[in-house]
């Protein structure tokens, strides 16, 4: 009989954990949170293993890591800070991170520096671009004190190869400027500011061998680019994608209003002629990305903050993303995903467009548009795509597409009152490595690791992690960077000031967490206690039921 009452309680508490799922409520503007199945407080994350740079070091000491990006090849982490790459050998990172090289660059045009910058913390070296050029060499480039500079490393020894460049276009000025880059094709496109005041944004393809031009966006015209925050490029296909956050051109009513977007280029896109689009995109075109939750009035997350690499989800080459609420709203977050192909069918759509400056945007209607269509690539071994000056001035005039992306479902996988910062997923996880997991970072030094199905429109939040210490990491609590080492089991959170290891689960902590299987039966034989009576089982059985829930959960996603 005893057995039996807490088997009742088993099934309640597994009851109570079904209505956690579909959070994702119609009809209220902002849905509830999920609620975590456990939660990590410092206490407990203290342990965790920690760098912070060269400690030994004056600035250091004064300015912290200063954090910029990091990225995994193979075994190897690689930590882009200021002045320094730092090496990390992740299969003896276990316990504690202590880099297997460190690269030291310091800036060479500090005089110059001194007497432009307005603030002497900007006349470090930033390491801004950090990218692999081959499979062979690392790509990377620093502020430079104000005078960005681009060098090649071979990989393995960290040795440079061949001659320093002038990184303009290539990398920001300023430690605060927004940049993002990728090789494709032998090409580097880079998505960043050419100038010191950072006004001048561009999405830029340089560095080629063949015949293809250097190419930008057009220089100063809002219509192409408004103040953007740059977040991501991925090569897919014939294209380049970029996302980013800006202010929206086409809102004309009060205030500044930021929407996120993918812009797209042909990787064989070969520019303008002398007189029109010279040495500027014949291919650019760029949508707004909709990310809202649906109901009696949509709730819009506007601001992309960050997103994955190229995932399949259904099958289907996807990526998602998250975005937040407009800086001065209250905070809220969200994922969203994106299809790809859904994206190329915006880009085969409607134009968008202002006929006078201050004029409300309208539809182009579709015999307006000139062919070959703006936004197609040429056709794969075509001799050359010269287009006549009217498709050159169309194309100009209309970067922008009138439809918006629809995210997967037409809804936010998940969504938080809390200001959600970075994003990784694992979508090997679990016992059959079928199902994805997602981590997010928080602005409030906390990571969320949620399990997501995107068949059934559910995730359940397992964790919530609370990752930053400030005595281990003096400075911000922002997640800056997310890395996973599916192989070891680890995240790698950045903070400005430090990079954290945790392991990507705590099953071991929870004693009754020694079931592997999900069946009832397995559970009921291994956690009931014939012993116990029901006098003194309420408040027990309370942590016992936890922790069978706990179990449950982690040993769905077994790591
Ligand atoms: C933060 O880390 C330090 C050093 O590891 C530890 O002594 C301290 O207890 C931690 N703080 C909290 C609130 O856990
Ligand atoms: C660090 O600062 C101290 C005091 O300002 C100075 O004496 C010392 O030379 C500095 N060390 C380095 C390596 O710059
Ligand atoms: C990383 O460390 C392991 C264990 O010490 C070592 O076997 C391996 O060669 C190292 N990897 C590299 C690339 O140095
Ligand atoms: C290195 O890159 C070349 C092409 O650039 C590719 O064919 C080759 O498979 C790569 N090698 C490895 C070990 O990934
Ligand atoms: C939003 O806030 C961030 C951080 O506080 C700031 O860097 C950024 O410029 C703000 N953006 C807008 C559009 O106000
Ligand atoms: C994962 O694979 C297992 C075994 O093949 C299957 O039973 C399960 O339904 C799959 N789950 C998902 C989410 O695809
Ligand atoms: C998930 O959401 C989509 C769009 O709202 C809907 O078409 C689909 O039927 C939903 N799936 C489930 C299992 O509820």
């Amino acid at each position: 009989m005893i057995d039996r009452a807490l088997w009742d309680s088993v099934v309640m508490a597994m009851v109570s954990l079904a209505w956690l799922l579909p959070a994702i409520a119609a009809a209220t503007p902002f849905p509830i949170d999920l609620q975590p199945i456990s939660v990590e407080h410092l206490e407990d994350s203290q342990q965790y293993p920690s760098f912070q740079g060269l400690v030994f070091n004056n600035d250091s000491e004064r300015l912290g890591l200063d954090y910029q990006r990091m990225i995994r090849i193979q075994h190897m982490l690689y930590i882009a800070a200021r002045d320094h790459i730092y090496v990390v050998n992740l299969t003896t990172a276990v316990h504690k991170i202590i880099p297997q090289q460190i690269l030291t660059w310091r800036s060479s045009n500090l005089e110059m520096c001194a007497i432009r910058a307005r603030n002497s913390d900007e006349c470090y070296n930033y390491i801004k671009v950090l990218v692999r050029r081959d499979n062979e060499t690392l790509f990377v480039c620093g502020t430079n004190a104000l005078k960005p500079v681009c060098r090649n490393y071979r990989l393995s020894s960290l040795e440079q190869v061949g001659q320093e460049r002038w990184g303009q276009g290539l990398c920001p000025f300023q430690s605060g400027h927004s940049s993002v880059g990728l090789f494709a094709g032998g090409h580097f496109y880079s998505a960043t500011v050419a100038d010191f005041q950072g006004s001048d944004a561009l999405i830029y393809r340089s560095l080629g061998t063949d015949e293809l031009p250097l190419l930008r966006t057009v220089r100063h015209d809002p219509k192409w680019l408004r103040e953007p925050e740059f977040v991501h490029a991925v090569e897919y296909g014939q294209y380049v994608y970029v996302f980013f956050s800006e202010t929206a051109v086409e809102h004309t009513g009060a205030g500044r209003v930021v929407y996120s977007r993918v812009a797209r280029v042909c990787k064989n896109d070969e520019g303008g002629s002398r007189r029109l689009l010279h040495g500027q995109w014949t291919s650019f075109v760029k949508a707004r990305l909709d990310c809202s939750v649906p109901g009696d009035t949509f709730f819009y997350l506007d601001v992309l903050q960050s997103l994955t690499s190229v995932l399949q989800i259904n099958q289907r080459p996807a990526v998602l993303g998250v975005f937040t609420t407009q800086n001065n709203s209250i905070p809220g977050s969200a994922v969203c995903g994106f299809y790809l192909d859904d994206i190329d069918q915006v880009f085969k759509g409607k134009f968008k467009e202002q006929k006078k400056s201050d004029a409300v945007w309208t539809t182009v209607p579709e015999e307006h548009v000139p062919k070959p269509r703006p936004g197609s690539c040429a056709p794969e071994g075509s001799a050359y795509f010269h287009h006549p000056d009217f498709v050159l001035s169309f194309i100009e005039k209309h970067p922008l597409m009138d439809e918006t992306v629809s995210s997967i479902n037409s809804q936010p996988l998940i969504t938080s009152r809390y200001k959600l910062t970075q994003i990784v997923v694992d979508t090997a996880a679990g016992p059959h490595q079928n199902s994805s997991v997602v981590f997010l970072g928080s602005e409030d030094g906390r990571v969320l690791k949620i399990l997501i199905s995107l068949r059934e429109n559910s995730s359940r939040l397992l964790e919530d992690i609370s990752v930053f210490n400030h005595t281990q990491c003096p400075g911000e609590r922002r997640v800056l960077g997310l890395e996973l080492d599916q192989e070891r089991h680890a995240l790698f959170v950045a903070f400005s000031s430090c990079i954290i290891r945790v392991p990507l689960s705590r099953c071991a902590r929870h004693s009754s967490c020694r079931s592997s299987s999900l069946d009832p039966e397995h559970l009921r034989r291994d956690d009931a206690d014939p012993q116990r009576t029901s006098d003194d089982a309420d408040p027990e059985s309370t942590t016992e039921l936890t922790n069978i829930a706990k179990c449950v959960t982690e040993s769905y996603i077994n790591y």
